[in-house]
């Protein structure tokens, strides 16, 4: 499929999923190229309803995007239970445990998720898997950049190959919103993630893992003929 099918499945998706937003609702607005399809719905939704609504940006880019398309941002200082959070993912299982973070946001946006009453997910096809890992995809794991060798040793005794993710327009490994590093742990099809989810964030130094389990209600998929609702 070409960029722009994708980007239309991805836009499907996304329009499905901001109908969810009533007025005056606190939303969760997520990260990468799928979430800013809703986040570009919403503005266009308070343009033509009038809607007052707040965002909670769960990154520098959704904040950004938030502004250019007039979404009011608040902080989870100034509101910590949140309405609803339309956000992206990188591979949703059946039972809609995902693996996020490869637009290296994870870790805001699973404190977002989790004081969430709505967790929606919005996707092009091509992010459903049977189990997650599969197709040799990582976990994105975001960690202290001063235990990135003691993390490196600790995945690989839980059986995951390690691999710290280089910037792209910087030399040096990528740094995270939080000015923490990420390191991609493959560990081929992932059977447990729930138990692996633990064992990860057992290993100190860990500050957040793009497993997400049990944390999503909906998912809106897009795929050329409909937009598939789980
Ligand atoms: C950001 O850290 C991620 O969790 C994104 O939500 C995820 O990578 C999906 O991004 P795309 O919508 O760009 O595929």
């Amino acid at each position: 499929m070409n960029p722009e099918d994708i980007e239309e499945l991805k836009r499907k998706a996304a329009y499905a999923a901001v109908k969810h937003v009533k007025n005056g609702f606190v939303v969760g607005l997520g990260s990468g190229s799928t979430a800013a399809c809703a986040i570009e719905a919403l503005g266009g939704r308070i343009k033509r309803e009038h809607l007052s609504l707040l965002g909670v940006p769960t990154s520098y880019q959704a904040l950004l995007l938030a502004i250019k398309h007039g979404i009011a941002v608040t902080t989870l200082e100034e509101h910590d239970v949140i309405d609803v959070t339309i956000d992206g993912a990188d591979q949703i299982d059946p039972k809609m445990n995902l693996i996020k973070g490869m637009g290296a946001a994870l870790a805001q946006e699973k404190i977002v998720a989790s004081v969430s009453k709505q967790n929606i997910i919005i996707a092009d096809e091509s992010k459903k898997v049977k189990t997650l890992g599969e197709n040799g995809h990582p976990v994105p794991v975001e960690v202290l950049p001063s235990a990135i060798a003691v993390i490196k040793r600790r995945i690989e005794s839980v059986g995951g190959t390690p691999i710290l993710r280089e910037g792209k327009g910087k030399v040096g490994p990528i740094v995270t919103d939080n000015g923490n590093v990420i390191i991609d742990a493959f560990f081929g099809v992932i059977n447990n993630a729930a138990e692996l989810e633990v064992k990860i964030k057992m290993i100190p130094g860990v500050v957040e893992t793009g497993l997400f389990i049990g944390l999503a209600n909906t998912a809106y998929i897009g795929t050329p003929s409909k937009v598939e609702k789980i």
